[in-house]
């Protein structure tokens, strides 16, 4: 599987690159703007902060299929390597399309609906993120939405992944995986809160007390 940071926070990619195993950082327009650095400037940075590990997501803005591909070379003159977000609109499907055949890789975000996500894949997005709290908080049921979403691919566009985002919890990710999605991206908090439990501090704190005690030091 793949895990992802869903963040624009340079110093927090710095910090947990070293302690996650990391497949990279998606971002989208609003976790951009949060920040305030523009693009040009914040995407190199987060390339860098990444190191050699893993992919980075940036998302296209235009309302036309020309004007996402315009912005997707954009993108990608400031990253090479960068895997374009196209959210999946009937302009963003033409786009997926035009960037599929310009060998440029997609995401197909804001997606909502298995079928929906299940097209994208088809006009040729190599990701589909279903966001998972989105439609749970519509009364919806994003599990579901990503369990469907990864049937569909299976059978029907076997080169798509599932990159499930917009968690809220550890426990939704848990149930993606469970699902069987191949990828999720959490924010910081919600990915350090997968690592960090009252009882886990405890535990290790009870262990360097038993051994200081008996040797008068922490180390081996
Ligand atoms: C990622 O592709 C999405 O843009 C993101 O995870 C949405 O998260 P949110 O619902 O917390 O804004």
């Amino acid at each position: 599987m793949e895990l992802y940071l869903d963040t624009s926070d340079v110093a927090a990619v710095k910090t947990l690159a070293r302690i996650f195993p990391l497949a990279g950082v998606t971002t989208n327009p609003s976790i951009v703007a949060a920040g305030k650095t523009p693009v040009g400037t914040l995407l190199p940075r987060l390339r860098e902060a990444l190191g050699d590990q893993g992919r980075l997501f940036a998302q296209v803005m235009a309302p036309t299929a020309e004007g996402m591909v315009s912005d997707a070379r954009r993108l990608r003159a400031m990253v090479e390597d960068l895997v374009v977000k196209v959210p999946v609109t009937a302009e963003g499907l033409a786009a997926i399309k035009l960037l599929k055949a310009e060998g440029i890789p997609t995401l197909g975000t804001a997606v909502y609906g298995a079928a929906q996500g299940l097209l994208s894949a088809l006009a040729g997005a190599e990701y589909v993120a279903p966001y998972v709290n989105r439609v749970d908080a519509q009364g919806g049921d994003g599990i579901q939405t990503v369990t469907e979403l990864h049937r569909l691919l299976k059978m029907h566009a076997p080169h798509a992944k599932v990159l499930a985002a917009s968690f809220k919890t550890p426990r939704q990710a848990l149930a993606c995986l469970l699902a069987g999605c191949e990828s999720i991206t959490l924010p910081p908090d919600v990915a350090q809160q997968l690592i960090s439990a009252p009882a886990v501090d405890a535990a290790v704190a009870k262990f360097e007390h038993d051994w200081q005690s008996a040797f008068g030091r922490s180390a081996i």
